[in-house]
């Protein structure tokens, strides 16, 4: 029998380096006041569905007060609830579930920058020039005549330039702030000793509380060049990553410090405390500084979500990721879709690039997408991704089989990039649609019946076939895959932590891996299906099997 035994690392303080962790979006996983956006008392309704898909941890995305121009990640207050999603009361009484569910709970943390609804943004505008509180933001005097050109070339994330001008109380024109992303959220300056200080006091205040960890959002880009020097050319046109080495606000080395300092937060719970970082890095072995043994727990992996559907790049993306991630002692991780990407069912759906996927907004979609191609697709991924070595994200719908909607219409789109771009980029409003629970119709279970207002954003009538409840029991649906899937990933000795060994393989759209006990994971990428060798056990496929062969876009798992 090829399936036994049962890992207990779930239980053990490391629990993290092999844990699967469901992103729940919280505007939009389930409504429990019937606002029609998704809140606490939605979740903690709906806790039962982790449970029973088998995951081991939830990571809830920014819940804290905000104007929600960045979906959240404008915090006004961070150490309370916004009170569209609850109260800290609600907040306790969830972890406190989660706990006793047998799952745990990250939360968002957005240190490189604040709403500007926060106090002290609000200080800083009202105190006039000589106020110390701007020293906790970055203020700098235009250039050019009376200083109406902002003070460098620096690009913000969402479009336009990354620097505001301030109108001083007496009503002059006063300095610029910086903000590389949205203007309502100005970066904060992390040189400043109080902000360092206030940080690890937000991070007690959560860890007092029971979160069990934390996600640090753009975690590289914290700290800034002295001087702020311009963005070369290369810089302007890859505005979202760090193009070379010396990027002036992207991966800078001054980051690992504070990092080093919020470790030692996190180590002084008698039950440890983790992080796990949004950083992005010009490749593995930058990503991996993040994750040394005295900084943080575990990082995206940026290179692996972005990786085409073809076996080569996938084959490069995990050894990379593995070997460097190996060289720190830290595990890998992987994840297929986030909030910010299009879902990689649509991705998948397309004809696949050469070189890395463009997912962080959805710029004019390049062509009609096959979805059935793509669910066929987006399965073997789920076989692939669960059976490697390291921890996993989910993003909540995968494990339905939902699709990005591209077709929103224009007036209930919400992300800044579409204002910011001048309505040319639709942004991620796609891939962030309300979950479809049950029913014939919107807004498919997701807010109570007679509720009173429609979700936030509009679900498409054909995830009728795609609710949990019309999926629950029916073999052939994404959702018994994945419960499948997990399942075995917790009991199976070989998956999870450690290693593989990749099999020499003569068809070059095959990728076949073993992991110690003989399990093996072959997935064919290629159009032609290829023999399987019949001594095996097949422990699960993301397609019926016939005649012994593993059809072309099919991933299977296999025991000695
Ligand atoms: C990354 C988050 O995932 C994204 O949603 C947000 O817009 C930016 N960071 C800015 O906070």
């Amino acid at each position: 029998m090829g399936v036994s035994g049962n890992r207990s690392s779930a239980q053990a303080l490391d629990w993290w380096r092999d844990a699967v962790c469901y992103q729940v979006y919280l505007r939009s996983f389930a409504d429990g006041n019937g606002d029609g956006v998704g809140d606490l008392a939605g979740l903690h309704q709906r806790l039962h569905h982790l449970v029973d898909l088998g995951v081991d941890a939830l990571w809830v995305n920014p819940w804290f007060p905000s104007p929600m121009v960045d979906g959240g990640y404008d915090v006004a207050d961070y150490r309370a609830i916004d009170p569209v999603f609850g109260t800290l009361t609600d907040a306790r009484a969830l972890i406190e579930e989660i706990h006793a569910l047998g799952l745990r709970i990250l939360i968002d943390i957005v240190p490189n920058h604040t709403s500007s609804h926060h106090p002290w943004f609000r200080e800083a505008l009202a105190g006039g020039p000589d106020c110390v509180g701007r020293d906790r933001y970055i203020f700098r005097p235009g250039t050019g005549p009376g200083g109406d050109a902002p003070p460098n070339n620096w690009r913000s994330v969402f479009g336009g330039s990354a620097w505001t001008r301030i109108v001083e109380p007496d009503g002059r024109a006063g300095p610029w702030y910086l903000h590389l992303f949205a203007p309502e959220q100005p970066d904060l300056n992390w040189d400043s000793r109080l902000v360092r200080r206030e940080f690890e006091s937000i991070l007690r205040f959560w860890f007092d509380l029971g979160v069990d960890g934390i996600r640090i959002d753009v975690a590289h880009a914290m700290v800034k060049a002295p001087g702020l020097p311009d963005l070369g050319p290369l810089d302007m046109e890859l505005v979202a990553s760090a193009a070379h080495a010396d990027h002036p606000h992207w991966d800078r080395d001054g980051v690992h410090e504070i990092f080093r300092g919020w470790r030692a937060v996190a180590d002084s719970y008698p039950e440890p405390r983790v992080f796990v970082a949004e950083a992005c890095a010009r490749n593995s072995e930058r990503l991996a500084r993040y994750v040394r043994a005295d900084e943080l727990h575990t990082a995206f992996n940026f290179d692996y979500l972005t990786a085409p559907w073809r076996a080569a790049h996938l084959r490069t993306a995990i050894g990379s990721s593995l070997t460097a991630m190996g060289a720190v002692g830290a595990p890998a991780t992987w994840a297929l879709s986030n909030h910010d990407v299009v879902r990689h069912l649509t991705r998948f759906g397309r004809p696949q690039p050469d070189g890395p996927v463009h997912t962080l907004a959805n710029h004019s979609p390049p062509g009609p997408v096959d979805l059935a191609l793509g669910t066929r697709r987006a399965r073997a991924a789920a076989l692939l991704m669960l059976a490697l070595p390291g921890s996993v994200y989910l993003y909540q719908g995968e494990e339905l089989g939902l699709w990005e909607v591209e077709d929103l219409p224009d007036e209930t789109l919400q992300d800044p990039t579409w204002e910011r771009s001048g309505r040319t980029d639709r942004g991620r409003d796609g891939s962030r649609l309300p979950m479809p629970w049950s029913g014939d119709a919107p807004p498919f279970g997701f807010s109570p019946e007679r509720a009173g207002a429609l979700p936030w954003l509009p679900q498409p009538p054909r995830w009728k076939q795609l609710t949990v409840r019309s999926q629950r029991g029916d073999e052939r649906s994404m959702l018994e895959l994945y419960r499948r899937a997990l399942h075995i990933r917790r009991i199976h000795p070989a998956l999870g932590d450690g290693a593989l060994v990749w099999d020499r393989t003569a068809v070059p759209d095959l990728l076949s891996f073993t992991r110690p006990s003989g399990f093996q994971c072959i997935v064919n990428f290629g159009p032609q299906a290829v023999p399987l060798a019949d001594h095996r056990e097949v422990l699960l496929s993301s397609v019926r099997l016939q005649d012994g062969l593993l059809p072309g876009d099919a991933a299977v798992w296999l025991a000695r």
